[in-house]
């Protein structure tokens, strides 16, 4: 696989399943250091969004990693909100709904549609640092990145996290279909051939169950000033 990686550029890569608390610790981390952000997943999600949009199944594979490669996508920052546009399109909710995150784990299941978004996910890296959110940061798309978190929680408190996000969107979800979901989510992204869902064997694995966000955050920073020194 081609390598392109900026290896000046600090790079703190945070994965693990759905619902753990990734994006909220990621966006809270790389707004503390003023470092830029990665949130991979949505980019799986826009993906599976625009193949749906245009009649597209998540099973064939060269028309999706054809939208994979031509995305037309911009991560507009507005303070801590990011917005996320497709083709002039405000598409940051309907990406976040379970059906799209369903069929984002269909098409990431595709080693095509992943190295289409390789590229593409790599050129977040820039000064001074990045803190890069996903499955396979620290595995596959960062893999030298100076430290690898690996965050979890129990499904139970992941379901219940993920039901207070959507529920404050103001969309309609039920606590056990979503505990469902999860649960086959879970078992597709961490059996799939391709950039399976595991921890790196240098990461730190981190279960939050027990922690509240700023606990993890403080953590993740006092990691980052012991890894890479001030
Ligand atoms: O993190 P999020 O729930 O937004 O990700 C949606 C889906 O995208 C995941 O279930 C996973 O299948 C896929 N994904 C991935 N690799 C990443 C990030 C997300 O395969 N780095």
């Amino acid at each position: 696989m081609a390598r392109s990686m900026n290896h000046s550029v600090p790079v703190i890569a945070i994965d693990g399943p759905g619902g753990a608390g990734k994006g909220t610790i990621s966006q809270a981390v790389a707004s503390r250091l003023g470092w830029h952000l990665l949130d991979s997943g949505s980019l799986y999600r826009v993906t599976a969004y625009a193949a749906h949009e245009r009649g597209i199944s998540p099973g064939d594979s060269e028309a999706v990693s054809e939208v994979a490669r031509a995305l037309d996508v911009r991560f507009e920052h507005n303070g801590p909100d990011i917005r996320i546009v497709l083709e002039e399109n405000d598409v940051s909710n309907s990406i976040r709904t379970e059906e799209v995150g369903k069929m984002a784990s269909l098409v990431a299941a595709d080693p095509a549609v992943r190295q289409a978004l390789i590229d593409r996910q790599r050129a977040f890296a820039r000064a001074p640092g990045l803190v890069a959110d996903g499955r396979d940061m620290g595995t596959v798309v960062f893999s030298d990145a100076g430290l690898k978190i690996f965050l979890t929680a129990s499904v139970e408190e992941r379901a219940r996290r993920r039901y207070k996000q959507l529920k404050d969107k103001g969309m309609d979800v039920s606590l056990p279909a979503l505990s469902r979901d999860m649960k086959e989510r879970d078992r597709r992204d961490s059996e799939r051939l391709v950039a399976p869902l595991r921890a790196a064997d240098d990461a730190r694995v981190l279960d939050s169950t027990e922690l509240a966000i700023p606990e993890v955050v403080d953590l993740v920073i006092s990691w980052r000033n012991e890894v890479f020194p001030l």
